[in-house]
């Protein structure tokens, strides 16, 4: 019989009670990169919600890598002890592993958050100059950023390792690292950001030697007994940028490295980029990597409806989905896929009263009486 969403997993070492995975979404409310009391709430909120396995937003592992001066780093004692502080009340009701992405924005550091528009911040608002592989902008009209040189690149390769240490002294249970969507490792990848004449840019080989390096740094201090993986954009969708192609060639290498998974997304670095928005999207993209290397995949995008998410894990799209919007318009998506396919899955005992007539049984375990 073929797995379905609420079928168990293992993610290299970690045991997952089904295939639902929440995509890690930027808050942009930490102050200094320290965790808030919106964290609190946010994260309490989604660890009762039954997915299997939640990453944290976007960690910045220095502060000039941090999209927006409110997002979430891992950089400082601070940075942790105030993470700590969060995941110790979360831990106290929900036994929902949490991994966390961590990440450096390189050019597309520096901005304002969404809800501000999202554009550039400049240096007498609060913002930074920006690093990068080459000094192109993301947009024009935008500050250049500096070509980062050796030292800067062994100072972001430590700060992920850092961060790392820091993931495993908070004893989060998995760690991905954020190779998309534009930021720096990304903008290593693509030959439209990365136009370095060193070891470092023009052949595929040269372009994937810095996020490799740092796969291997991260990888040899975070503990075998833990799960790594790494979210790539699989296409800039443009003519010319980082392709399907060089993506799986990518996933070969970091399997040969001891990835545990390819969360696979899409696009991200360049203005340009057309892209076919439909539901599902990506979804060929994840089965594609999943074919072609036998890595263990997350699908992720526009992944709304739960007979639809079934059938990607059925038909071996993917071995996991990933939902960041769906989870957050319906904190308890997953309560009411597994109502909709029949399913059963672990909730708090203090909501389980709530189970409506005809919604029989979902909740495992559940009883209760008064008196
Ligand atoms: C509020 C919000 C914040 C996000 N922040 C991140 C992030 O920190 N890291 C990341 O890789 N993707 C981030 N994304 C992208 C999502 O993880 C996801 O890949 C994307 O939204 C597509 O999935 P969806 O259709 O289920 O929303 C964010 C998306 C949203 C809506």
């Amino acid at each position: 019989m073929s797995a379905t969403l609420f079928s168990p997993f293992e993610l290299g070492p970690l045991k997952l009670e089904n295939r639902i995975i929440i995509s890690p979404m930027c808050q942009y409310s930490a102050v200094d990169g320290s965790a808030s009391a919106w964290h609190r709430t946010h994260i309490g909120n989604l660890s009762l919600s039954g997915a299997s396995l939640m990453l944290l937003e976007a960690t910045a592992v220095e502060a000039a890598g941090r999209i927006t001066p409110n997002c979430l780093g891992l950089y400082s004692d601070a940075n942790e002890q105030a993470l700590a502080g969060v995941l110790d009340e979360v831990r106290q009701f929900s036994d929902m592993p949490i991994g966390i992405q961590l990440s450096h924005a390189g050019r597309k550091a520096s901005s304002t958050p969404p809800w501000l528009g999202g554009s550039m911040l400049t240096a007498e608002n609060g913002g930074w100059r920006t690093h990068a592989p080459s000094t192109l902008p993301h947009s024009d009209n935008e500050t250049l950023p500096l070509e980062l040189d050796r030292a800067g690149m062994a100072r972001i390769r430590e700060g992920f390792v850092a961060s790392a240490r820091r993931a495993e002294r908070l004893n989060l249970a998995a760690v991905e690292l954020h190779f998309a969507h534009g930021y720096l490792l990304h903008q290593f990848l693509s030959p439209l950001a990365n136009q370095r004449g060193d070891e470092y840019g023009g052949s595929l080989e040269n372009r994937m030697r810095f996020p490799l390096e740092i796969f291997d740094a991260v990888r040899d201090v975070w503990p075998a007994t833990k799960p790594l993986g790494v979210r790539v954009s699989a296409t800039d969708w443009v003519d010319g940028g980082w392709d399907l192609e060089q993506t799986v060639e990518l996933a070969r290498r970091l399997k040969e490295r001891g990835c545990d998974w390819i969360d696979v997304s899409t696009g991200g670095l360049s203005p340009h980029q057309k892209i076919p928005l439909a539901p599902h999207y990506q979804i060929p993209f994840a089965r594609a990597v999943r074919e072609a290397t036998g890595m263990k995949t997350i699908g992720v995008g526009l992944i709304n409806d739960a007979a639809a998410a079934d059938k990607v894990i059925r038909d071996g799209d993917a071995d996991l989905i990933a939902l960041a919007r769906a989870v957050l318009w319906d904190p308890r998506w997953p309560w009411h896929a597994a109502a909709a396919l029949g399913a059963t899955i672990k909730a708090a005992p203090q909501y389980w009263r709530c189970e409506p007539r005809g919604a029989n049984r979902v909740f495992e375990g559940a009883s209760f009486g008064q008196r």
